[in-house]
């Protein structure tokens, strides 16, 4: 059994879909030990608590420093011993002393293709406000591990979208979450639970052949 925490931010589609996909039985050697949410009253929260699952608020602001809310985060996670942190929808950027803690065993899904339309500022519906305007004919997802920067780590799994004529950030937003997110974000949770994952520099091989369609 590999046992996840999530991190949310906001609505909570994507943690919705690993609910989904572990009581459909895609997902059937993991468990959801807990969710981390950036702040109270998300969606997000609600969906844990339907599948109750133990939620903890951990708010950057209630903390005087960067340093603190890391220990706080690194305290609010070891509880539940993790051994796959899953950033679904999670906005904010996890300090060092996290990302050394759980060193290659921190996933996040984000809403373009890696490294088009990523990094600070690009979150919720920029990405996509950003690929109309660059008139880009197709987009996507991408699932990659996480270091110290926004959206840098290794890639483990890419799903592309199109984007079409009459598209706005709404429509596209709708897409790439239901088409490319929803599906490759529950996909590279199986991987890790199947031990398939290996990290060599900065490439993920997959072992057994790659999943990317
Ligand atoms: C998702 O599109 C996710 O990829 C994005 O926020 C949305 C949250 O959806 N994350 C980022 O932009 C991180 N850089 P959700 O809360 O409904 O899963």
């Amino acid at each position: 059994m590999l046992d996840i925490a999530v991190l949310v931010s906001g609505g909570g589609t994507n943690l919705q879909a690993i609910i989904d996909r572990i009581s459909d039985g895609d997902l059937s050697g993991v468990r959801i030990v807990g969710v981390v949410a950036s702040r109270s009253g998300t969606m997000a929260e609600q969906r844990a608590v339907r599948a109750n699952i133990p939620v903890k608020i951990v708010c950057r602001k209630d903390f005087p420093d960067p340093e603190a809310y890391d220990r706080a985060m690194i305290a609010a996670l070891s509880d539940w011993k993790p051994e796959l942190i899953v950033l679904a929808g999670f906005l904010n950027l996890l300090g060092p002393t996290v990302v050394a803690a759980w060193r290659n065993r921190i996933v996040n899904v984000h809403p373009s293709l890696i490294p088009s339309f990523c990094g600070p500022g690009y979150y919720g519906i920029r990405p996509h406000e950003a690929v109309l305007a660059s008139g880009a004919c197709v987009t996507g997802a991408t699932v990659h591990i996480v270091d110290e920067e926004y959206d840098r780590g290794p890639i483990i799994l890419q799903k592309t979208v199109p984007v079409h004529a009459d598209d706005t950030p709404q429509t596209l937003q709708l897409r790439v979450m239901q088409e490319a997110e929803q599906v490759i974000l529950p996909k590279a949770i199986a991987l890790f639970a199947a031990g398939r994952i290996q990290i060599e520099d900065r490439k993920v091989i997959i072992l057994g052949g790659t999943e990317n369609d």
